[in-house]
């Protein structure tokens, strides 16, 4: 069923369940999408080449916070997670560019990565292969299993004969809506195992201007990474959305505690999606909403750890209480 592409050197090897499914969910997707009353993308359609240059260069943003906090309180953690974990395998759901997984494989108890096996899961095959060609170039003695793969659908397919450490960093969670999240966490402790931790980010509730200020940043990245979701819709599915027809449009929801992304259509117009042989019609003014993104309590998460049958281990926080990492358990 999976494809296995090894990638040099020998050490590395990718299992690929995703690739021929990628298009046909991004057009059903598209159609579910642009019929409903509000209309909508799954924000994981940003991250093409270019998006997921783009979302770098966002969280090297003055005003966004959380990658700078999420790596400084992992690098206080990193120590004692590592401490209590022991060896096995690394798992990371979505990993970035960001050296996040470095900081646990240099607090392992053997030096360069030796007794860990780093498993990463992501949706994108070149992403995977350009994080496990460096860290094999820098970790010598470790051992990478590449799983191209969806992780909303997919967690049951990583391997468990070892002890596992699953990270999901990022606030990821947060782009979920809470019954598709509480859907993932379930899915995660139904894979874990006694023993297994499981170490997520969480960004927190915080006053509405910063929070506001991270999704509209000065320089206007943060507005150049969601209309490129418009540009992955043409090039896929032979659209012909006008990116600069749509202005970005991001605020804090404070009823359902989420910052919304929306592309806000300009003026009236129609869209023609051929691959769906569907014209869509935009009013002036109506949105697209392209991604949300929760902001959590420690209170909250708890409750919602506890619904999936997780109990946290340890939280750690910076001194405002900005971010979180909650080490969980079954
Ligand atoms: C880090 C992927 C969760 O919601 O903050 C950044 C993505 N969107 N700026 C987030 C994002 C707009 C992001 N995640």
């Amino acid at each position: 069923m999976a494809s296995r592409l090894s990638i040099p050197p020998a050490r590395g090897e990718i299992w690929n369940y995703l690739a021929s499914a990628y298009r046909d969910d991004l057009a059903s997707d598209i159609l579910a999408g642009m019929t409903a009353e509000q209309k909508h993308i799954p924000s994981k359609y940003f991250y093409d080449r270019r998006g997921s240059q783009l979302f770098e260069e966002i969280c090297r943003l003055p005003e966004y916070y959380q990658t700078r906090l999420e790596l400084s309180i992992l690098r206080g953690a990193c120590g004692a997670i590592m401490e209590s974990f022991g060896e096995g395998d690394l798992v990371e759901l979505g990993p970035g560019a960001d050296p996040k997984i470095s900081l646990l494989i240099e607090a392992a108890a053997e030096p360069g990565g030796r007794g860990i096996r780093y498993i990463p899961v992501d949706v994108s095959e070149s992403a995977l292969a350009t994080a496990t060609e460096s860290l094999l170039r820098r970790y010598p003695q470790l051992q990478i299993l590449g799983i191209v793969g969806d992780f909303t659908r997919d967690i049951g397919r990583i391997p468990r004969e070892r002890k596992r450490l699953i990270t999901f960093f990022g606030s990821t969670i947060g782009n979920f809506t809470a019954s598709a999240a509480n859907r993932i966490l379930a899915s995660v402790a139904a894979a874990m195992r006694e023993g297994d931790r499981f170490l997520i980010g969480l960004d927190l509730v915080k006053p509405i201007p910063v929070l506001e200020a991270a999704y509209n940043d000065a320089a206007g990245v943060t507005a150049a990474f969601n209309k490129n979701v418009l540009a992955v819709i043409n090039r896929e599915l032979d659209a012909d959305f006008d990116p600069g027809r749509f202005e970005h449009h991001a605020f804090f929801n404070k009823n359902l505690e989420q910052i919304e992304m929306h592309l806000v259509a300009s003026e009236a117009m129609m869209v023609r999606i051929p691959a769906l042989s569907l014209p869509v019609e935009f009013e002036q003014g109506e949105t697209i909403l392209t991604e949300i993104s929760r902001k959590f309590t420690r209170e909250g998460s708890g409750r919602f750890f506890e619904a999936a049958g997780l109990a946290v281990e340890r939280w750690f926080s910076d001194p405002k209480g900005w971010f979180a990492l909650a080490e969980v358990s079954l």
